[in-house]
């Protein structure tokens, strides 16, 4: 694909169109973050909000509130809150994963401790359902409840699918719907709800979320054998590491002859991974097109998302998300 000027900076041209809502964002997101009775607790938000993070669920909101011609302020209240669900699963996430790196920076879970990631975590949690409150609407509540409650069952499914070597690609897109995309689809769905839009719009832009989402995942778990560190921000290897079997994995082993099978067998299976493997791993991934083929997949989700946005309002902003899902595969490409 070509890095053309429009596909390059979505996100930049993003937050200088949400500029004032999201100053407002950031502003709510210092205050509530604070607490007064436990100083841990801004010891490592800080250290999180500092690293900064692309802010990209809250600017969903936010993006699908303006679209859908939004004039209050109870938008703001919904980025906060989707961006602190975002920092909470970060944190579990990181101590599930035991990853040692997150926004360029040692993990909070290396700097402190894992007890101090779960608790913060879970203070994080709470606030975002005191935001919520705020809304005093009952049906964004319960959409972000409920995208809650899918995140948790990705993040579990993915525990018990980790080291199956016979996990399917569909159990795989179940895994990244929830633990991903249900975060993604909530804001944009969450975003068109307060705004009282019709249900075709409410379901386009929660289309849209849910195809990000899972492009935006696809990406990320290309990264993980592909990237830099310096340029995620995080350990490369840490799925191979972890035995997950992201969809790159997947698809290799469903085109393994017997000597790749074996080896697979061993590293995710069960576990005896020697020195050089990851980058045998990789050497695999590529002979096999598996990477080019999780690539397209994920260029497919990216197309679906810009397929929901036909049934969305007209408005500068919709050409932006539709450019935003082009960028989150043109990272790979
Ligand atoms: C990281 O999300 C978690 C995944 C779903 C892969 P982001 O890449 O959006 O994280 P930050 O907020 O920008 O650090
Ligand atoms: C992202 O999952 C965390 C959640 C969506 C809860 P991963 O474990 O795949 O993402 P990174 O690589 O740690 O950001
Ligand atoms: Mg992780
Ligand atoms: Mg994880």
């Amino acid at each position: 694909m070509g890095m053309n000027e429009n596909v390059s900076k979505p996100l930049d041209r993003l937050s200088s169109e949400l500029a004032d809502d999201m100053a407002a964002v950031n502003a709510l997101i210092r205050e509530r973050m604070a607490s007064r009775h436990a100083p841990r607790i801004p010891e490592v938000t800080a250290h999180l909000v500092e690293a900064g993070g692309k802010r990209l669920r809250p600017m969903l909101v936010l993006a699908a509130a303006r679209l859908c011609g939004y004039q209050g302020d109870s938008h703001v209240l919904l980025a906060a809150a989707v961006e602190f669900i975002h920092t909470a699963t970060l944190l579990h996430d990181d101590v599930v994963d035991e990853s040692q790196q997150r926004r360029g920076r040692p993990t909070a879970n290396l700097l402190w401790d894992n007890k101090s990631s779960v608790l913060v975590g879970d203070y994080l949690f709470a606030r975002s359902f005191q935001l919520m409150a705020d809304t005093d609407s009952m049906e964004v509540m319960r959409i972000l409840a409920n995208a809650s409650a899918t995140i948790a069952e990705g993040e579990v499914l993915q525990l018990t699918a980790a080291q199956d070597i016979s996990t399917s690609e569909d159990t795989y897109i179940q895994i990244v719907r929830g633990k991903t995309a249900a975060l993604f689809s909530a804001a944009t769905e969450a975003g068109a709800v307060v705004s009282d839009v019709n249900a075709d719009v409410r379901q386009a832009l929660f289309d849209y979320g849910d195809a990000l989402g899972i492009a935006f995942q696809i990406v990320d778990d290309l990264l993980d054998y592909g990237g830099a560190t310096s340029t995620i921000g995080k350990n490369v290897g840490d799925d191979f590491r972890e035995r997950k079997l992201t969809l790159p994995v997947i698809k290799a082993i469903a085109a393994a002859d017997a000597d790749e099978r074996d080896f697979w067998e061993r590293t995710i299976g069960k576990g005896r991974q020697n020195e050089g493997d990851l980058e045998t791993a990789l050497a695999i991934l590529k002979q096999r097109g598996a990477l080019d083929a999780a690539r397209a997949d994920a260029i497919a989700w990216a197309q679906r998302a810009k397929a929901a946005l036909d049934l969305a309002p007209a408005h500068p902003l919709r050409e932006i998300l539709s450019d935003l899902a082009d960028y989150v595969v043109a990272r790979i490409s």
